[in-house]
């Protein structure tokens, strides 16, 4: 097929600091949510304290990412590097750190392209107000957004605000949901939910003010959901599965206000969130300036009837809810799965880029994309990943069809750039284009080897394109 990308396509790969740089409590930074949870795990998978250990080998790194060709690295900044207890003093040591990252990879031609939080609030800020259930976290976040603006806006010229707020808020222990009774759960999460999109309105405002150049923009896990057969209520329930999952928030993001069924979802179980007056203009006015997709798998679902159990739809799974009914999740026999369970859908990425930039028309740019696996580092030294080449080239070709079919696509950053900590595997299951050789228990040297996939991609990336 025609090679469809731009001369300037951006080329990158992706990470995040809790997962990839360790160093968990040094030079001033303090304990995260994601450090609490990985520390909960540490009898049966690795856990923050060395991660990758980029924070102590970034220079390295970097040097690695420049030969792969990489023309953008999405990276997140950890909040409690910058102001430890969230609200308090400003550590200058977390601000070095991070000049020193965006200063090596500007000099190596890499675009820096800045996350301001991925999983990782800091702790502190739990123990103070129960994290975003505050609006005292609201305004933390602003101010620590603004610090970063102010430290590193004449550099970093693309943000985004939250990694996918929309996955996040579903999970009990990534919004630290420990203890809460299983009667106040929900009304908890909506309105830490509505917390974090004031925050992120705030952020994206306060971007545009201080950093007239400056582009910022929301990341979303994206979903998409085929329904099981034609009938009418299951295409209903697919519509439904993908609207209470992203389609809501993408609309919160980009036209301030939550849409009517999402309206009246918490309206009938009795959650709407405290807003303010003032929050309106705020949340109205914060525009995005693009949209960052992050894709690993499409969903099927079929429609179960209201019952006296489920009065409102209830949830399948921990995510999986509708006001008029609820899901059964089924497997696609269309579909081959992986390792882990996830079935692969190269065409799901074509149809994900084309319904959003049908419904918001904003340039977009995949942050996220990958295929997470138990590589082998064989005997002659290397690994030989060709199931993750073959994954990547399939959803590069989606990448390439979407552009002709009219989206605006201005970027392609997989999931990860090397191997670092996964959520909820540890270093069992892997992404990346560079191997680190350690596993769960042992850290070893930590010696990074490129896998055939790095070679790979290094080739695309020259060809900008498959061909
Ligand atoms: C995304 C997250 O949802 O999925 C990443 O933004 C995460 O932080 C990735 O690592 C893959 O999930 P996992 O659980 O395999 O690490």
């Amino acid at each position: 097929m025609k090679n469809n990308f731009a001369k300037d396509f951006w080329w990158g790969a992706s990470s995040s600091a809790f997962q990839i740089e360790g160093a968990w409590n040094e030079d001033g930074k303090g304990k995260t949510v994601a450090d609490h949870n990985a520390f909960q795990k540490a009898d049966v998978q690795a856990d923050t304290q060395v991660a990758s250990d980029f924070y102590h080998n970034y220079k390295e790194d970097i040097l690695l990412m420049k030969e792969l060709g990489l023309k953008t690295y999405r990276f997140s900044i950890s909040w409690a590097r910058i102001i430890p207890d969230g609200d308090g003093v400003v550590n200058q040591k977390g601000i070095d750190f991070y000049n020193d990252v965006i200063d090596f990879l500007l000099e190596n031609d890499i675009i820096p392209f800045v996350t301001l939080y991925h999983f990782d609030l800091p702790f502190a800020l739990v123990e103070k107000y129960n994290g975003w259930e505050s609006r005292e976290s609201v305004f933390a976040f602003e101010r620590y957004a603004k610090t970063c603006f102010e430290a590193f806006g004449d550099r970093v010229i693309y943000w985004q605000v939250h990694n996918e707020q929309n996955l996040m808020i579903r999970v009990d222990i990534r919004m630290n949901l420990y203890d809460t009774p299983s009667d106040q759960i929900e009304k908890v999460r909506a309105q830490m939910d509505y917390h974090m999109f004031l925050a992120h309105a705030l952020a994206t405002n306060a971007c545009h003010e201080m950093l007239p150049n400056a582009k910022i923009g929301p990341a979303v896990s994206s979903t998409m959901t085929y329904p099981s057969s034609n009938r009418p209520e299951d295409v209903w329930a697919a519509r439904m599965n993908d609207n209470f999952k992203t389609n809501y928030a993408l609309e919160m993001h980009c036209f301030g206000e939550y849409p009517g069924y999402y309206k009246g979802y918490l309206e009938k179980c009795n959650i709407y969130p405290e807003t303010k007056p003032e929050d309106a203009e705020i949340l109205k006015v914060a525009k995005p300036d693009f949209i960052a997709v992050n894709y690993y798998r499409t969903l099927v679902a079929s429609y179960l009837p209201v019952d006296e159990a489920h009065p409102f739809g209830t949830k399948v799974n921990d995510i999986d809810f509708d006001l008029y009914g609820y899901f059964k999740h089924e497997k696609n026999p269309n579909l081959v799965a992986t390792d882990y369970g996830i079935q692969v859908d190269p065409m799901g990425l074509r149809l994900v880029l084309n319904d959003y930039y049908e419904k918001y028309r904003l340039p977009m740019i995949i942050t996220e994309n990958g295929l997470g696996t138990g590589d082998q580092l064989t005997e002659d030294g290397k690994v030989h990943d060709d199931y993750r080449i073959e994954y990547l080239e399939g959803h590069i070709a989606a990448c390439n069809e979407a552009i002709a079919d009219g989206v605006e696509l201005f970027g392609y950053c997989p999931w990860s750039v090397m191997d670092l900590l996964s959520s909820r595997q540890g270093f069992m299951k892997r992404y990346g284009f560079i191997y680190v050789d350690r596993d769960d228990f042992d850290v070893k040297e930590l010696r990074r080897i490129k896998k055939d996939s790095f070679f790979w991609y290094q080739d695309v990336i020259k060809k900008n394109g498959l061909n």
